[in-house]
């Protein structure tokens, strides 16, 4: 692999960013083995786009990953996060919340909450280096429990 193919840049959000994100969210919801969080609409998908949230774009120009925040006083919320489906574990997610753990404003926090059968995205945030503060029993409608992690 040369090195201009493990290119990438990470980008704030735009809207213009919708229909790219809108495709990763319906590939890894039709290929998901564990629950993942509810489905959007693509009016939902836009509502999203308009907010902030940063974007992986790789050699080919290619939206590979993207992370979905709700900027509430003192605390980023991470909405949703994926990585188009043909792409995953290449590191990608692994840069884009080591970038946005870099950026993190002093005294914001940054929340998610998980449901606890995604094993995959628990790796994924303790990796980062996220902390679990909590557990909601019986959070999502399949009966499942959120597990709560925090990055301070
Ligand atoms: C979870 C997800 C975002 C990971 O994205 P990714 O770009 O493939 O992750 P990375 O390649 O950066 O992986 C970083 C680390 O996360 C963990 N991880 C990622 N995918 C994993 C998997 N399928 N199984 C176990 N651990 C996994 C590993 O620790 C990995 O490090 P390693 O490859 O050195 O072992 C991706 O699988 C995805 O989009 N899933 C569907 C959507 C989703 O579950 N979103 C979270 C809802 S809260």
């Amino acid at each position: 692999m040369t090195s201009s193919q493990c290119a990438f840049v990470i980008l704030p959000l735009t809207p213009a960013d919708a229909p790219e994100v809108s495709r990763i969210i319906d590939s890894v919801h039709l290929l998901a083995e564990v629950p993942i969080g509810p489905r959007w609409s693509s009016q939902q998908v836009d509502e999203e786009c308009r907010g902030l949230g940063w974007i992986l774009r790789d050699s080919s120009n290619r939206l590979a990953a993207f992370v979905l925040l709700r900027d509430a006083v003192s605390a980023w919320e991470i909405t949703f996060l994926a990585t188009a489906v043909e792409v995953q574990r290449c590191g990608h997610m692994r840069k884009l919340l080591a970038h946005l753990v870099a950026i993190l404003p002093k005294g914001q926090a940054l929340w998610l909450e998980v449901h606890e059968d995604n094993v995959a995205a628990q790796h994924l945030y303790e990796v980062v280096g996220f902390q679990k503060v909590g557990h909601r029993p019986s959070y999502y409608s399949d009966g499942g429990a959120a597990i709560l992690y925090n990055y301070e």
